[in-house]
């Protein structure tokens, strides 16, 4: 099938790329011009594992083009797609003016009957929007606005696209349900469901789906610092809790909170459109203020412990990116983290295996960016586990506990297990855990009235 998508942001580009590699005849648009001609050399703006090989792959087989122009695009196009941009707006709202402006440029340029596809996390009621925009200068046997949300996960969105759990068609023309069946038809093979609703169920699918694993993520994050006072391990809360199949094992897993490109806009454009329909969803405000104070966790632990002036103290960051496997940083919790200690005081050598370029670009020289995760140790007091990459799985702690000028981690994503932290002479502090005291040499010193606490190294 001939397929156009605008926009080759993150969702644009995977989906035009897995359309290809099933065989399609994609063009991807976009109005950005170098980016455009580095994709086609196949060079990918965005880190996303194994989405390199197959724009290669398609590019060289010819299924998959790129260009800046719309007209050219979409003019053999039996399906186009809208992955554009629909950044929050001042109020939490959805901004939905590039999609209704390329709404309105396809107006002016579609001669036969098209299915326009809004892949874009759009608030409910958007695909009437989009039709009304279309109505003002076509014929409706021209064109239908279907909502298709997609559910891909950034670091493994590849695998979610050519494998997806379900596919969501909020569409009421049969028409148009038929090509979309099609279209999706080699997706689904392994038998998982095509579920056809009407167009605002659909957009509301995405929401809900967002907000809900969001919500699981909040309340273990307060399951966790519940944890910490009542002396039990949240990891064995959540196995224990995950073992029922109502609820799952999956996304339960506590730490500094939730970041990236979609969770925090959606729940707060859902927040929104609760509030524009006059319906006050507590719950979703609830799981948003929850974040928030999560983010704050790591910081003042590491603060609690070292003092709120944390000035001629040095600090490793391990992981800036949001999670591993991507260089996204939108959101991500160690901006908050940076944020906080530099601003009182502290220095920073920070790593992460992708995403040191985009915190240089946002952040310039508050921190220093270290060459790798051992050199990040060099002066530190202590290191700081924020993302959960593979390889800060399984350190060389000796060489860590060589290079700390204190032998303290402060773990923001349970990486470590209590078992092996207990041999190893770290002060440890974790999420959901209790603190792993080494032997440490501690002076009590009374100085102005007051008990000076002084930690000298391990015995
Ligand atoms: C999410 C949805 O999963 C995806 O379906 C949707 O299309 C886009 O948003 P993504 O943002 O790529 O995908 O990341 P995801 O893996 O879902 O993680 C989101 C955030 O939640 C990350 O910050 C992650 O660290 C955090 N998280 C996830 C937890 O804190 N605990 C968990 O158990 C799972």
């Amino acid at each position: 099938m001939q397929l156009a998508i605008i926009g080759t942001g993150y969702v644009g580009l995977v989906t035009g790329t897995c359309f290809a590699e099933t065989g399609n005849n994609v063009v991807c648009i976009d109005i950005d011009q170098r980016k455009i001609e580095s994709l086609k050399q196949g060079k990918t703006p965005i880190y996303e594992p194994g989405l390199d090989v197959l724009l290669e792959r398609n590019i060289k087989e010819r299924r998959l083009q790129f260009t800046t122009s719309i007209t050219e695009g979409i003019a053999d196009a039996r399906v186009i797609f809208l992955a554009l941009p629909t950044p929050p707006g001042k109020d939490g709202s959805a901004d939905l003016q590039y999609v209704l402006q390329v709404a309105d440029d396809l107006s002016k340029i579609i001669t036969k009957y098209t299915v326009i596809v809004n892949k874009s996390t759009v608030p409910v009621g958007t695909a009437e929007k989009v039709a009304a925009v279309l109505a003002q200068r076509l014929d409706r046997s021209l064109y239908d606005v279907v909502s298709n949300p997609e559910f891909l996960r950034e670091g493994v969105a590849v695998d979610d696209f050519l494998k997806p759990d379900r596919v969501v068609i909020g569409s009421s023309s049969e028409k148009a349900r038929k090509v979309m069946d099609e279209l999706y038809q080699p997706f689904v093979r392994q038998g998982n469901p095509i579920y056809f609703m009407d167009e605002r169920s659909s957009e509301m699918t995405k929401y809900a789906a967002n907000s809900y694993l969001a919500m699981r993520i909040s309340f273990m994050n307060e399951m966790a610092n519940l944890c910490e006072k009542a002396g039990a391990n949240v990891d064995w809360v959540r196995i224990g809790m995950g073992a029922d199949s109502r609820i799952g094992k999956r996304f339960l897993f506590p730490g500094i909170g939730y970041g990236g490109s979609c969770f925090p806009k959606d729940v707060k454009a859902l927040a929104h459109t609760a509030m524009e329909m006059d319906y006050d969803y507590k719950l979703v405000n609830v799981v948003m203020h929850v974040n928030d104070l999560q983010k704050k966790i790591l910081g003042g632990k590491v603060r609690n412990y070292f003092g709120s002036d944390l000035s001629g103290l040095t600090f490793a960051v391990w992981g800036l990116s949001f999670k591993p496997e991507t260089d996204d940083i939108r959101d991500a919790p160690a901006l908050d983290l940076i944020e906080e200690l530099t601003g009182a005081g502290a220095k920073l050598r920070v790593f992460d295996p992708e995403g040191m370029n985009n915190v240089r670009q946002l952040m310039g020289d508050k921190v220093h960016y270290a060459e790798d995760q051992y050199d990040a140790l060099e002066g530190a007091s202590a290191l700081i586990i924020v993302t959960e990459w593979s390889e800060f799985r399984n350190p060389d702690f000796d060489r860590i506990a060589s290079i700390l000028v204190h032998p303290a981690i402060f773990d923001g994503r349970n990486v470590y297990s209590m078992e092996k932290m207990q041999t190893l002479g770290f002060y440890y502090e974790s999420i959901g855990r209790k603190v792993v005291h080494p032997h440490v040499r501690e002076t009590l010193a009374v100085q102005d009235g007051s008990i000076i606490r002084e930690r000298g190294t391990m015995d």
